[in-house]
């Protein structure tokens, strides 16, 4: 099995300067993923879910501890790899998904989506091609996709999110409830998605607000509210 990802002691808190304290988000967490497999983080409001994702993606530096991830050119600690290294990585082999669309003024939704395809070096009618593919996926309607998402209802700019999202296969990926408040279809193409992209080997780490929902794709739980107990659901897994 291809190793993703070794989080060896990972810690951050947060220093609450108005009140003179500071706060443990998560204290010592270790994990291990492999490609192709899918973790579950499960936790109580604020028991630090997305922290730890921010924390993974370096959004946030880590206050003790490794994040060793397996690129393709080796082994680089997230920790503390340079921020150029970090932006490259996350042009190519790490995503992050959320339920929320950055829009920029005055760019379309099929841009957007094609976007990181563009970035990647493909040519930009292919990038179109598949952008479209993926907006009607996820049931984008086609009057919208030459449109500026700014004004778009909130539905429709989560579905250009997760269209812009996963239209790029990567190494390993970073899903913070991409599903709440999306609509059923939505739902249902978003899991598909995350299946195939599992075939292929990506990695990921999600939260679920239903974890019902993508209960086939999972392969490990782990629960960040202190004290509970952790849960293998399976160890087969050949990739
Ligand atoms: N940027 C921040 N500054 C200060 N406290 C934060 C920050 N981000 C999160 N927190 C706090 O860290 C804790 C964990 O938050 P979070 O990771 O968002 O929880 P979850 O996603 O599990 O609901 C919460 O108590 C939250 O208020
Ligand atoms: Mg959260």
């Amino acid at each position: 099995m291809t190793r993703i990802l070794d989080v060896r002691g990972l810690s951050k808190g947060f220093d609450m300067h108005h009140l003179g304290t500071h706060m443990a988000a998560f204290s010592d967490i270790s994990l291990t993923l492999d490609a192709g497999e899918f973790l579950l983080l499960k936790g109580r409001n604020g028991a630090g879910k997305s922290t730890l994702l921010r924390t993974l993606y370096r959004s946030y530096l880590a206050a003790k501890g490794e994040i060793l991830f397996h690129s393709s050119h080796g082994v680089i600690d997230l920790a503390r790899a340079a921020d150029v290294d970090v932006t490259h990585l996350r042009r190519t082999e790490i995503g992050f998904v959320t339920q929320f669309l950055t829009a920029r003024p005055r760019v379309s939704a099929e841009a957007l989506v094609a976007e990181p395809l563009r970035l990647a070096g493909h040519d930009a009618g292919d990038a179109l091609e598949r952008a479209r593919h993926w907006l009607a996926a996820f049931g984008v309607k086609p009057a919208l996709w030459p449109a500026y998402p700014t004004t778009f209802s909130g539905g429709e700019q989560q579905k250009v999110n997760l269209a812009r999202a996963l239209i790029l296969p990567q190494r390993l990926l970073l899903l913070d409830e991409p599903t709440a408040s999306l609509d059923a279809s939505a739902r249902a193409a978003l899991i598909d998605r995350l299946a195939e992209l599992k075939r292929h080997g990506t990695a990921m780490v999600g939260v679920f607000h239903h974890p019902g929902d993508v209960a086939t794709l999972i392969d490990r739980e782990i629960d960040l509210t202190p004290d509970a107990p952790q849960k293998e659901i399976r160890d087969d897994v050949a990739v």
